[in-house]
């Protein structure tokens, strides 16, 4: 084991030989979640690299989407200035501190061209001057022993011309680049999403079969059936609208004029069926679709749905995670229908080994089917979650967090959840945190904290924990899924009382006196974001997702506060508190900053500019 460390260190001496190179960090891939990964190690001076085998940044977008539409949304007008905001409605952009480094500066449309896309990921990396290897395909991934590297190991990797890297913090972002391809009898007789032609002319009066259901199946389906005669779609489990589901992996309303062709009987359609019970066969240049032998007895079925056969057949079943650049048998995969992704912490550490990170769509296995981490506007906050903890593990630096005087929590919640972009994508998986100090009188904010992890919290942040309270959003438990009816009338409510029923994202706040534990966390039901806390607020859902109505919101959560913390929590205008602190023996704490402690919400100009903007300043 010690072979190839020794190697390493003969390197260094001898001057002949290739040395071998050494980074705190090393990414692999320069796409979208490699480059957020980049800017963070950059802004911070880390010792870093990233590798990328092609030459340029964003190379997935070079050839996908096949059709060239990207499907993430560019809205480039919300009717606001705040730039926190209009990131909830950007979700092509990655995070920086230069206001010109948008998506919605490169494209007008509102499903931009991907090249748009790669134009924006290429300035991205030089402007910010992230450093990049271009050209260097990483393979044979394998940690070593070290005994001063805090992990106890290192990682050493090697490019195409056997270059040996080492690194101590090895961070994949090599996406999901592999096409699924299921050992079926006859597959190779179907073109690949990943090589077919996109000539329409090609398809021409043409009958076709699609295998998958996915939105690059729908793809398929959007660019080809003006010119087929018809498409079958065959899947195993039924259609997902991303409208039903709030998950924006499943079929998007950009990506789904089939179903319009199918449901009003012009030929297209649409059904379920088990690829692993099934064969393709090719007989008289035509392709069947047939059962196995075994499986199937013709005359007493001459009705299946399957029985024509087909000119083309279109695999379209998604992608899987590489694993062929470790030097190991195997990576662990993701529970259940997550298996395409490698098995990771939420702290997005391999379960495998330590040390080693993933960063974008490839971590998709924390939140597959729930939420936006598999896509930029949610994988550009899961990275930088991972960087804090990274600075935490490795620098010994905490979590960003502010402290303020308790009685200024509600205006902290109430600007948050009206602007905070991160906690808005990532719902139910990123969540702020606040944290009670010992005595009760202050609080300390942490933002986008990935709330599984909430149990280690002190461990994780550097941050002292005694009570904590978790601000998360959520959608309502029964309201989302496949078969639901999104539409019904009694969809929403506006109703405070009613809040807990609320069915669109809404704030959810969880009040713990002392952390979770880990068995609290392990024991909790499926469908629950965190464990029972000591207490719970809903905020009543918001047609208009602007949380600032004194009676409906506002109230309701200040009475929650004041539960918690037994204290009169109202704000007051500087007047009031005059004429307050001159009748009454005691003076609401808010008051606090004018007449005892000298730092309260009225003597902070920040935090004064965001309650007056939220109305937040009168008394209720
Ligand atoms: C058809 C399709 C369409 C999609 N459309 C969208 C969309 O419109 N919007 C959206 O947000 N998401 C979309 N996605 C999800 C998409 O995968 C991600 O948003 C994004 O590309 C993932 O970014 P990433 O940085 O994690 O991985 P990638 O963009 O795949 O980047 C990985 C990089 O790693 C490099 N790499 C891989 N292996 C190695 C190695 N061994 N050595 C060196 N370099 C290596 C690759 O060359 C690549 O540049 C789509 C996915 C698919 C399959
Ligand atoms: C694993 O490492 C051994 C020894 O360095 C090497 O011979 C082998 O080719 C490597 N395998 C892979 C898959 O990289
Ligand atoms: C061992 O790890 C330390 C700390 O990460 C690093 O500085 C050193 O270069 C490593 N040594 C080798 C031979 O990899
Ligand atoms: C969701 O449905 C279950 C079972 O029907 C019910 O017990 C629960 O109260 C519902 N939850 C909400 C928030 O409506």
């Amino acid at each position: 084991m010690l072979f190839p460390l020794l190697l390493c260190l003969l390197a260094f001496i001898a001057p002949l030989a290739r040395s071998c190179i050494y980074h705190d960090y090393c990414v692999v891939g320069a796409g979208p979640s490699g480059l957020q990964m980049g800017y963070f190690l950059e802004s911070k001076g880390r010792d870093y690299v990233v590798f990328e085998r092609s030459n340029s940044a964003g190379s997935f977008y070079e050839t996908y989407p096949r059709h060239r539409k990207l499907i993430s949304i560019n809205k480039r007008h919300t009717g606001q200035v705040n730039p926190e905001f209009n990131l909830r409605h950007d979700w092509n952009s990655l995070l920086s501190h230069d206001p010109d480094l948008l998506v919605t500066k490169y494209s007008k449309e509102m499903f931009p061209h991907a090249d748009a896309l790669l134009r924006y990921l290429k300035d991205y990396q030089t402007k910010l001057g992230i450093k990049v290897q271009f050209n260097t395909k990483v393979h044979n991934i394998h940690s070593v022993p070290n005994a001063t590297a805090p992990d106890g190991h290192v990682y050493r990797l090697q490019d195409q011309t056997d270059q040996v890297y080492v690194c101590r913090t090895l961070i994949m972002a090599t996406g999901m680049a592999t096409p699924n391809i299921p050992p079926m009898k006859g597959i190779e007789l179907a073109e690949g999403y990943e090589t077919m032609s996109l000539d329409p002319e090609d398809y021409e009066g043409k009958t076709v079969l699609i295998l998958g259901r996915g939105n690059s199946a729908f793809e398929v389906a959007n660019g080809i059936y003006g010119a087929t005669n018809l498409i079958h779609m065959v899947a195993r489990s039924r259609v997902r609208l991303a409208w039903a589901t709030h998950y924006v992996g499943d079929l998007r309303a950009v990506n789904n004029e089939l179903l319009d062709t199918y449901q009003l009987k012009s030929l297209d359609g649409l059904l379920e069926s088990s690829l692993s019970h099934m064969v393709l066969v090719k007989r008289d240049d035509k392709i069947h679709f047939t059962y196995k032998a075994n499986d199937f007895t013709p005359d007493r079925f001459d009705n299946i749905a399957l029985r024509e056969p087909y000119d083309v057949v279109i695999r379209a079943l998604g992608f899987t995670f590489d694993d062929t650049v470790f030097n190991q048998t195997a990576v662990s995969r993701g529970k259940f229908r997550a298996k395409k992704y490698p098995a990771i912490k939420h702290n997005y550490e391999s379960v495998d080994s330590t040390g080693m990170f993933y960063a974008g769509t490839a971590s998709h296995s924390l939140d597959f089917r729930k939420s936006a981490g598999g896509f930029i506007h949610g994988f550009r906050y899961t990275a930088r979650a991972l960087h804090r903890l990274l600075e935490w593990r490795y620098e010994g630096v905490r979590w960003p967090s502010f402290t303020v005087p308790r009685s200024q929590l509600l205006n902290v919640i109430v600007k948050r959840v009206n602007e905070a972009s991160g906690t808005y994508q990532m719902f139910q998986v990123l969540g702020d945190v606040a944290v009670f100090s010992e005595d009760g009188l202050s609080v300390t904010y942490l933002e986008e904290f990935p709330i599984h992890l909430i149990h280690e919290l002190p461990q994780r942040t550097g941050i002292q924990v005694f009570s904590v309270l978790a601000v998360v959003l959520e959608y309502g438990q029964n309201f989302s899924g496949p078969g639901n009816d999104i539409f019904r009338s009694d969809r929403a409510t506006g109703e405070p009382s009613e809040a807990h029923t609320s069915n669109f994202l809404h704030p959810v706040l969880y009040f713990y006196k002392n952390l979770p534990t880990e068995e609290m966390m392990q024991a909790r039901d499926r469908k629950s974001t965190l464990p029972r806390p000591d207490a719970l607020h809903h905020v009543v859902e918001d047609f208009t997702t602007q949380f600032t109505a004194q009676h409906s919101h506002i109230l309701p959560l200040r009475r929650f506060l004041e539960n918690i913390v037994q204290q009169d929590l109202r704000a007051f205008f500087s007047e009031s508190c005059f004429q307050l602190a001159m009748t009454h023996a005691e003076i609401p704490e808010a008051c606090g900053s004018q007449y005892m402690a000298g730092h309260g919400l009225l003597g902070n100009p920040d935090l004064l500019q965001s309650a007056s903007s939220t109305g937040m300043l009168n008394v209720l």
